[in-house]
């Protein structure tokens, strides 16, 4: 289980120094009452990033807020959430560099690296997950800046445990080289997952093949649909989930039912 909005930055610490973990700790109860493990979603991200976090320009209280955000929102979710977005999509379309606001423009390029050492410190035993879109393509600039930022974090003993690929597909479903991407960074001693899975329409055959992608490797660890039911997918009018606004399942639930191996 992932809470798409509840453990985001704008409602976990809307103003300096006041936590409100209500509506995610809700979700948190749920997924434990059903034994339904607990992805964190997210710690470090530009978007839905409260205004007073945004307007920071001093490096020394940006590092100080990140990193008191990171421990305290990981310290309370300690034991309950066993993978956390440390990082959400750092990275710049089309691009192998970071996204300039707020993080990288005041704190430069050691931003990522220091929210995973805290986050390791905060959390011993959670999994420390960089999560993107538009990194599935193993030829796309985008892909190449994470692999690359993986492969320095694993040879300087940075602590990365997992990187997740959203998966937000148009209707062709996932690049070709998709499995390839897994596999390579999986290479470099990473689990991978699929994180947020939706496919424009829902075609069986894109969500059979995501889904294979990932039971082809051995190290790919989850997949996780970004939504239940279409009428309530961030992208309703594609209709790109697995059951429809009914609750009905689709075409796609049984081809992905399938690809699971039944
Ligand atoms: O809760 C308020 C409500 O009070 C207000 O009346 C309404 C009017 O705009 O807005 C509501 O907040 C919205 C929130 O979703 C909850 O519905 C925000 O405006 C809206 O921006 C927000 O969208 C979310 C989006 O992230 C924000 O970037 C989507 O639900 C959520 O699915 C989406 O999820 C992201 C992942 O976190 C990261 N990867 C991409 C993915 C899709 O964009």
């Amino acid at each position: 289980v992932t809470a798409e909005n509840e453990m985001k930055w704008d409602t976990v610490e809307p103003s300096r120094g006041n936590f409100n973990f209500g509506p995610g700790d809700q979700i948190a109860n749920q997924a434990a009452s059903h034994g339904q493990k607990l992805r964190g979603h997210t710690l470090v991200w530009h978007s839905q990033l409260p205004g007073w976090v945004q307007s920071i320009s001093d490096a020394n209280t940006l590092r100080s807020v990140m990193n008191n955000h990171i421990t305290q929102t990981m310290a309370h979710y300690r034991g309950k959430v066993y993978a956390w977005d440390v990082v959400n999509e750092a990275f710049a379309d089309g691009s192998t560099q970071h996204r300039p606001p707020v993080f990288q423009n005041v704190l430069g390029n050691g931003f990522i690296e220091e929210a995973f050492r805290t986050a390791r410190s905060a959390d011993g035993s959670a999994k420390l997950c960089y999560n993107d879109y538009n990194i599935e393509d193993w030829n796309a600039a985008k892909t190449q800046g994470v692999y690359s930022m993986v492969r320095d974090f694993k040879s300087r003993g940075v602590p990365i445990d997992c990187v997740g690929f959203q998966g937000h597909f148009g209707s062709g479903g996932p690049p070709s080289s998709f499995q390839t991407t897994l596999s390579n960074f999986a290479a470099l001693g990473v689990d991978v997952q699929i994180t947020e899975l939706d496919i424009a329409g829902a075609p069986t055959t894109g969500y059979t093949n995501a889904v294979r992608a990932c039971m082809n490797v051995s190290r790919c660890t989850g997949i996780t649909v970004w939504g239940v039911r279409d009428t309530d997918s961030w992208r309703a009018s594609s209709t790109p989930l697995l059951f429809d606004g009914n609750g009905n399942k689709k075409p796609a639930y049984f081809a992905v039912l399938s690809a699971l191996g039944g």
